[in-house]
C-alpha cells in the first residue's frame, strides 16, 4: 500500500480595510496566531490551511518548511483574495474564491511539496475544501450538533458479556451525548444542474440536514425512539453509517462524501465515499 506523509499548516486572515481605509500588506506580523491582516473593527474573518505531501528531506527532516507555506499564503493568497473580493464583494462564493486561490497556491508550492487539499474555513464550523485529485470539485463541510441517549447492547450477547464489552455504556436505562456531525458534500459548483457558483446553498443544505438526522435525532433515546437503531446498536460507528445512509438521497445535485460524528471530543468515527476521502 502506497504512503504518504501530509503536511498541514493554517493561517488566519481578514482582507476587509482598516480604520485607515486600506488592506495594508506591508503591516509587520506581530499575532500571527490571531490572523493578519488584523481583523480590525467588525470584518470578516477567514482560515486558509493548505496540506501538502511529499518526501521529507533526509537532514532536515522537513517535507517543507512551514515559513514557507506561510509566505505562500500571505503573498499569493491573501493579497489575491483581497482583490477579488474587493472587485466583486461579498457575493463571490467561498467556492468560487476557493477555485480562484487553487491554481495560483498550487502553482507556487515549494518543491519538492506538492499542493494536496487547500481549504477555506468561513467560520469555525464552515470549511470548502479543493483536493488535488478532483481540482473541479469542491466540498463543503458544515457541522451541526444533537443530543441523545443510548445504550450500548447486543441480544446476542448474555448479560456478563454485554457488560464486559460496553461496561458502563451497557446501563439498561443508557446514558446520553452532546454529538457534533460534520457533513460533507461534494460538487463541480460551476457544473449545470445546480445554484451556480457553490456546491449547495448554505440554507437548503442546513434545512436538508435538520429535515433529515436533526429532527430525527435530537433529544431521542436512539435504542427506543430511531428505528434504524431497533436492531442496531448504536455505537458511534453505526450512528455514522446512519446518518449517512438518511442523507443520501437528499443533496442533489450534490453527492453526500463524508459523514463524520463526534461522540465527545476524543471519540468520533466516519463514514464516507473512498473517491473523495475524509474532508479533514
Ligand atoms: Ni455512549
Amino acid at each position: 500500500m502506497a504512503t504518504a506523509i501530509r503536511l498541514t499548516r493554517e493561517v488566519r486572515f481578514s482582507v476587509d480595510r482598516d480604520w485607515a481605509g486600506q488592506i495594508d500588506f506591508d503591516r509587520p506580523i506581530h499575532n500571527s496566531w490571531g490572523g493578519w491582516p488584523s481583523a480590525v473593527g467588525l470584518v470578516p474573518y477567514l482560515c486558509l490551511r493548505a496540506s501538502v505531501t511529499g518526501s521529507p528531506d533526509p537532514v532536515t527532516g522537513y517535507l517543507c518548511n512551514i515559513k514557507r507555506i506561510d509566505e505562500l499564503l500571505r503573498s499569493t493568497a491573501i493579497p489575491l483574495a483581497a482583490r477579488k473580493l474587493d472587485q466583486r464583494g461579498w457575493k463571490l462564493s467561498a467556492e468560487q474564491l476557493l477555485q480562484i486561490l487553487w491554481p495560483a497556491v498550487a502553482a507556487e508550492t515549494p518543491s519538492p511539496a506538492t499542493l494536496a487539499e487547500l481549504t477555506l474555513l468561513s467560520t469555525p464550523y464552515l470549511r470548502y475544501a479543493i483536493k488535488r485529485e478532483q481540482t473541479e470539485m469542491v466540498t463543503l463541510t458544515q457541522q451541526f450538533e444533537f443530543s441523545a441517549a443510548h445504550r450500548l447492547h447486543c441480544p446476542a450477547l448474555s448479560d456478563d458479556e454485554n457488560r464486559q464489552t460496553f461496561g458502563k455504556c451497557n446501563n439498561p436505562h443508557g446514558h446520553g451525548h452532546n454529538y457534533v456531525v460534520e457533513v460533507s458534500v461534494t460538487r463541480d459548483p460551476e457544473a449545470a444542474g445546480g445554484a451556480p457558483g457553490c456546491v449547495l446553498p448554505l440554507p437548503e443544505f442546513e434545512r436538508i440536514v435538520d429535515t433529515h438526522v436533526i429532527e430525527v435525532l435530537d433529544h431521542k433515546h436512539l435504542n427506543e425512539q430511531v428505528p434504524q437503531f431497533a436492531a442496531l446498536n448504536p455505537s458511534v460507528e453505526n450512528i455514522a453509517r446512519v446518518i449517512f445512509d438518511l442523507l443520501k438521497d437528499h443533496v442533489a445535485p450534490a453527492t453526500l462524501s463524508n459523514v463524520k460524528v463526534f461522540e465527545t471530543p476524543k471519540t468520533w468515527a466516519e463514514y464516507g465515499r473512498a473517491e473523495y476521502g475524509p474532508a479533514e
